[in-house]
């Protein structure tokens, strides 16, 4: 099976992406890090515990940095909900967290299998750029890195550049990408406009309210609450009855190689910028002179994708109901 460790700061989709994860029979979960992002940390936290007690997981659930590195937090309840679950109604969690710092669990579960562990941040860097201090090889230690985050000379949804999880700590996401520069495989890089390709419609939601329907588990009911607030923010933001819908994307392709290609491209993250803070720039053109740093997500096969995504977890929640 492929273990793999995700970082995410749940929310909506990165809620949907461990559901994913946790219903693929082939996908070991090994660690769980909660980072501050869409929520503060202890929100995010709390999420991740109610997952994976209804989830069923095993592995360790730990809290990461409650700020970022330089600057202050932000959070997007507008987005993803009070809680970072939109309208979703949440058990209390009985499950208790693992007593490790969020980059120290990064740490040991990449020492205790060299070279097998896939890693997945889903939400700021934070915890990632945290490990790297304490580990400066990690990027040797992990068979690869999987991040959603970015957007690659595309508009941004943060800032009118810049991408959520960059955005909320820039420093840290320019640190992991230099670092894991020097990995033995580029980290795959899903940004915006590989991610947006993935338009949740009303039939998708229609279609995860009968998996629902026909479920005993609580969580295929908490995922079509939860994508309810997704698509009142979006109509709310001009995008109509819909969603974007990111990290499950960047879950899939990186335990199936599928749904996507990838293109090997220089980026960097930009931190001076007064208008551009936070802005991935990818030399396209190879204007730098200088080696990729990222193999970007392109041409995603978003329609083959969804029904993946549907299938995976109507199968899965069946089977854990
Ligand atoms: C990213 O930002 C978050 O709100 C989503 O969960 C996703 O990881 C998209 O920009
Ligand atoms: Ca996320």
């Amino acid at each position: 099976s492929i273990p793999v460790l995700v970082d995410c700061d749940t929310g909506i989709d990165d809620a949907l992406a461990l559901t994913y994860l946790a219903c693929r029979p082939d996908v070991e979960i090994r660690g769980i890090v909660s980072t501050g992002g869409n929520v503060p940390t202890a929100a995010v936290q709390r999420n991740n515990l109610v997952l994976a007690e209804l989830l069923a997981l095993e592995a360790p659930v730990a809290a990461g940095a409650d700020r970022p590195l330089v600057q202050e937090p932000m959070y997007a309840e507008d987005t993803h909900g009070p809680t970072g679950l939109g309208h979703a109604v949440l058990p209390e969690p009985s499950r208790t967290a693992d007593p490790r710092a969020g980059a120290r669990l990064w740490v040991d579960a990449a020492r205790e299998h060299p070279g097998e562990l896939v890693g997945l941040v889903l939400g700021p860097h934070t915890n990632l750029a945290l490990a790297l201090e304490i580990e400066p090889r990690l990027p040797q230690l992990l068979a690869r890195l999987h991040i959603m985050g970015g957007a690659l000379n595309h508009r941004g949804n943060t800032g009118p550049t810049s991408e959520w999880n960059i955005a909320v700590d820039p420093e840290a996401a320019q640190r992991v990408l230099a670092a894991f520069a020097a990995a033995p495989q580029l980290p795959v890089l899903g940004a915006l406009e590989a991610t947006e390709a993935v338009r949740f419609t009303d039939a998708t939601l229609a279609e995860l309210a009968g998996i629902a329907r026909g479920s005993e588990h609580p969580l295929a009911q908490i995922l079509v609450d939860a994508l309810r607030w997704y698509f009142e923010f979006h109509e709310a933001d001009g995008f109509g009855w819909m969603a974007h819908v990111h990290d499950p994307l960047v879950a899939a392709h990186a335990v199936t190689g599928a749904f996507a290609r990838t293109c090997a491209l220089p980026v960097d993250v930009e931190l001076l910028g007064s208008l551009t803070r936070g802005q991935t720039v990818a030399d396209e053109l190879g204007r730098w002179g200088r080696p990729p740093t990222v193999q970007a997500l392109r041409d995603v096969q978003a329609e083959a994708f969804i029904a993946h995504l549907l299938d995976t977890l109507r199968e899965g929640l069946a089977h854990r109901g």
